[in-house]
């Protein structure tokens, strides 16, 4: 009996040891960590619970029966955060390079079937030289496998891939489909194909960084929603964004302990607003300041900065954040920062977490670079996912909501819930002056008359009492109660039940 106990424990220490020793240094040199030393830091200590560990590939081909690892490059389970429960997978790049085989995608997938029955988030954590070469079309197949799951998982339970190493060729499109991907600083990279393939095809000559590092992704393409300096800040991360996500789309997002009084009172918002409507100021300053403790999540900090996308929590409880910077562009919205906001605000909808919109926006960005980028397709992916949206909306107007992008953030007439005004709101179709000059084209040669009637269109619409008047603007609120209000608009909302009509699926304009 007790070398039968023996064997497994022999069993389980050489299926620790991965690729081997020589291997797991190299890693280390590298500055990334062993794939079972991420989930370990990921999830609660002595939480994980392991699957799988003893599934060896059944290729022969290419001396392959010769080399048979436990696990076969990848580590699957189930563990907890904060005490909460996830599904993982971290690929072993000591094992064939992290590559993909038909038996690591059968261990994946039967997590993911897992999650999706238990219904509980799967975290997969990406360091791979993609499919196992060896294995051909077996490997293909695999992939395959696990992107028909990801969609099928996709709204249904969170998916959040970090990317801790290579992610090439099809192997991008897993974590494409998931809610977020996460990347490491310069240990990471992303593309479909790489820099040799490129250069033949293009003669483009470009490093793997520059076509597909966390700086690319997180500022150029938006591919990544986040990037960390290294493995230990990215896992800690992972941990306090699960934090403010529902286990499932069936289950509420978790109400956190909170220090912070609902009714607090922050007269320093009096004063946020500039006496001149053209001078930016910091939108972050207000989020933060209703937020309870400060505490705010980013979304896709490094990209169209002209909107800003997060979590927070309102009475402990997570509240999605969409709000135009003025700091940036003005606010415009524009074709990036539309596709930002939508696909944020369907991650939200779609996991019953409530969004809070606060709206500082001068319109849509002019010109032939937005009109040729399809800015008209791209604005309506926002308006499209306010106007679907069922989650409790609420919405403040702190300074300017002009034209259709009045329209487009969260108003009433896209069944806002809650839809406030500062008194410094100025709800129009377009600034005074703008529409001085169309409306009185005749006198523009008249400088004086032309003052005149702007400071009149200003005094007649740059307020927020025409909209208040219609009912379009619930009510019209000092800007140091404004946590207090939201906090209670939100409270009130927690029964809130609305259903769109059945549908197979929309046919939104992507
Ligand atoms: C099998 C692989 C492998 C792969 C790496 N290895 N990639 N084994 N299949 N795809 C093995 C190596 O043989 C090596 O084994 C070990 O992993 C580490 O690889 P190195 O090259 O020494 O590491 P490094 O220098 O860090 O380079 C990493 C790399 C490179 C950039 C990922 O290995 C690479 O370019 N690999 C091939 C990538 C590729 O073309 N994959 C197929 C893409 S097509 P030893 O025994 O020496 O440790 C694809 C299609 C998916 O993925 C389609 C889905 C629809």
């Amino acid at each position: 009996m007790k070398d039968i106990l023996q064997e497994l424990e022999t069993r389980r220490a050489q299926a620790r040891l991965g690729g081997g020793e020589r291997r797991i240094a190299a890693q280390h040199a590298k500055g990334k960590l062993t794939a079972r030393e991420r989930v370990e830091l990921l999830l609660d200590e002595g939480s994980f619970e392991e699957f799988d560990m003893f599934v060896a590939h059944r290729c022969t081909d290419f001396g392959m029966q010769d080399q048979r690892p436990s696990g076969d490059g990848v580590i699957t389970g189930w563990g907890t955060i904060n005490g909460r429960m996830v599904y993982v997978y971290s690929q072993d790049f000591t094992v064939f390079g992290g590559s993909l085989s038909e038996t690591h995608a059968q261990k994946i997938c039967k997590i993911m079937d897992m999650a999706m029955q238990n219904g509980a988030p799967v975290i997969g954590i990406n360091d791979s030289g993609g499919a196992r070469i060896q294995e051909g079309v077996a490997s293909l197949a695999g992939y395959a496998e696990v992107f028909q799951r990801n969609i099928m998982a996709s709204g249904v339970v969170p998916q959040i891939s970090v990317i801790m190493g290579p992610c090439a060729g099809g192997a991008v499109y897993s974590p494409a489909i998931t809610d977020f991907i996460f990347m490491v600083k310069d240990t990471s990279f992303m593309f479909v194909t790489g820099p040799d393939v490129v250069k033949t095809v293009t003669n483009e000559v470009v490093t793997a960084e520059e076509l597909g590092g966390a700086t690319t992704h997180t500022r150029k393409s938006s591919v990544a929603d986040g990037a960390f300096e290294n493995d230990v800040e990215a896992l800690t991360e992972i941990r306090r964004l699960v934090d403010f996500l529902p286990l499932n789309n069936k289950s509420k997002p978790p109400v956190r302990p909170f220090f912070d009084d609902p009714g607090r009172l922050d007269h320093s918002l009096d004063t946020l607003i500039p006496d001149n409507p053209n001078t930016p100021y910091d939108m972050k300053e207000l989020i933060t300041k209703l937020s309870d403790e400060g505490d705010f999540y980013e979304i896709q900090e490094e990209f169209a900065k002209n909107i800003i996308t997060g979590f927070i929590r309102l009475e402990g409880r997570s509240v999605g954040v969409v709000a135009n910077q003025p700091m940036v562009l003005a606010g415009c919205l524009d074709n990036d920062s539309s596709r930002k906001a939508a696909r944020f605000v369907r991650f939200c909808d779609a996991f019953e977490i409530p969004i809070l919109t606060l709206v500082d926006v001068p319109g849509f960005l002019p010109g032939t670079g937005q009109e040729y980028g399809g800015v008209i397709k791209h604005g309506a992916k926002l308006l499209f996912a306010y106007g679907e949206a069922t989650v409790p909306k609420v919405t403040v107007i702190t300074r300017k909501a002009y034209g259709g992008a009045y329209d487009v953030m969260a108003s009433k007439h896209l069944r806002g819930d809650f839809n406030y005004a500062w008194p410094t709101a100025e709800i129009a179709v377009m600034g005074a002056k703008g529409a001085t000059e169309i409306i009185f084209r005749s006198e523009l040669g008249d400088a004086e008359k032309i003052a005149a009637r702007t400071q009149d269109y200003e005094d007649r619409f740059a307020n927020p009492f025409v909209a208040a008047e219609r009912g379009f603007i619930d009510e019209v609120i000092l800007p140091h109660s404004t946590r207090k209000r939201v906090c209670r608009a939100f409270a009130s909302l927690r029964g809130k039940s609305q259903q769109n009509p059945w549908k197979k699926h929309a046919n939104m304009p992507l």
